[in-house]
């Protein structure tokens, strides 16, 4: 694909796919992450002239126009951030982002409204790509975290301009490449999260890429029980046990190593500071539920760490936002960084539970590199095309009159 590098922009109007879904309390934005890291391809079309239009979606308005919905406290935050103008449109397409564009002079930047309140962007309706199109001269496209959506402003758009990847798509794509698709080896995986049959994809991946995959989190719990090992009252699924065994054989016949807790931290109900027992794997009493591994595992798994090249992250290995079962994340996540920063370790963590319990291990500045993606890193994780990325290492090359 085509990078900001291919791109002369100068007096040029570049449509600018931004991912500025970002979490927000009481029309208060919780974490701009997504906006700093949008910033870099930001400054550098403003500095190099071009009329900076920016789109993104917000939410799930369901095609409707939902005030609470608009992009445009996010555009006075992306504002303050920058330390310049940011104009927003009350539409992204139509009288009003057209007339808002002819006023742009080089360098200046405007904010579309939400593409979601057009029916047309969830269903990459032509109409609504040619539209946002005809407003610009050039797309670039930064929104990897929307990358697994085949939408009319991250796929369909593509078809009707020159499109070119941003700094934060091609660092993104960087980074994974780097952790799957030619990883220094042995690589390994920390796979958290509660249930298998939703990361069942996810898991057939691993094994195929990954030399040490490591289960933690509720799913652990299910590979557990379809070994036969008692796991009292903790969340399991038991029509996945036959999947479990099926995941456990096929990682034997391709050299992965499956490692699953050997001693867990466990309490008879799920909240902060209850009673806890830590207990050998095979030990968990009838009336106790599994809510974190134990220390036996962390030091198991900070072995394995410490022969790793490169980690991937997706996952907690317990139910972190209760104390005390954010000890073992916690203290592999800072295994985890410190590896790194000795320049041993490969870190590369992604998916909106992982950077949270990240943060609250205090090592999101530590890893190599954190991905500003959830479900497109998970559907990366899964070995899936995404019709964003696709899109622009094959359709852009032909664009279609407007
Ligand atoms: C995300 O937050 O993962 C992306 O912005 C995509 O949002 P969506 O799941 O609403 O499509």
């Amino acid at each position: 694909f085509k990078t900001l590098d291919d791109l002369d922009c100068k007096g040029k109007k570049v449509l600018l796919r931004g991912d500025l879904n970002v979490p927000m309390h009481d029309g208060r934005i919780t974490d701009t992450t997504r906006l700093d890291r949008l910033v870099p391809t930001i400054k550098e079309l403003v500095k190099k002239g071009a009329k900076v239009i920016l789109c993104s979606h917000f939410a799930r308005p369901k095609g409707k126009v939902v005030p609470e919905m608009s992009l445009k406290p996010v555009g006075e935050a992306l504002s303050n951030i920058l330390k310049q103008p940011v104009a927003f449109a009350d539409n992204c397409v139509g009288p009003d982002a057209q007339k808002a564009v002819t006023s742009m002079k080089d360098g200046d930047i405007l904010l579309l409204e939400n593409t979601r309140f057009h029916a047309g962007e969830e269903k990459n309706d032509p109409t609504l790509s040619r539209e946002l199109a005809s407003l610009a001269d050039v797309y670039v496209d930064d929104a990897f975290s929307a990358s697994h959506r085949a939408h009319a402003s991250t796929e369909g758009v593509t078809k009707f301009l020159p499109s070119f990847a941003g700094r934060l798509m091609e660092a993104e794509l960087n980074a994974l490449n780097a952790a799957l698709e030619h990883p220094d080896r042995p690589v390994g995986a920390i796979i958290g999260g509660s249930k298998i049959s939703t990361k069942l994809d996810l898991l057939s991946n691993m094994i195929n890429k990954v030399d040490v995959l490591i289960i933690g989190g509720a799913m652990a719990n299910t590979f557990l029980a379809a070994q036969g090992v008692k796991t009292g009252k903790s969340l399991q699924e038991a029509d996945m046990h036959e999947t479990a065994r099926d995941i456990m054989e096929k990682a034997k016949e391709q050299n992965c190593k499956i490692l699953l807790p050997v001693d867990v931290v466990v309490a008879a109900e799920l909240k902060n500071n209850p009673a806890t027992q830590t207990v050998d794997v095979h030990a968990v009493p009838d009336n106790q539920m599994i809510l974190d591994v134990g220390p036996k595992t962390v030091k198991l798994l900070n072995k394995y760490l410490a022969e790793l090249k490169t980690l991937v992250w997706n996952g907690p290995l317990g139910a972190f936002e209760f104390t005390p079962f954010d000890k073992a994340t916690n203290e592999v996540a800072q295994e985890a960084a410190k590896l790194t920063k000795a320049g041993k370790l490969k870190s590369i963590a992604g998916g909106g539970d992982t950077v949270s319990a990240l943060k609250h291990a205090g090592v999101i500045n530590e890893m190599s590199y954190v991905s500003t993606a959830g479900g497109a890193f998970l559907e990366w994780l899964e070995g899936k095309a995404l019709p964003g990325i696709v899109a622009l290492t094959t359709l852009a090359q032909e664009t279609m009159p407007l």
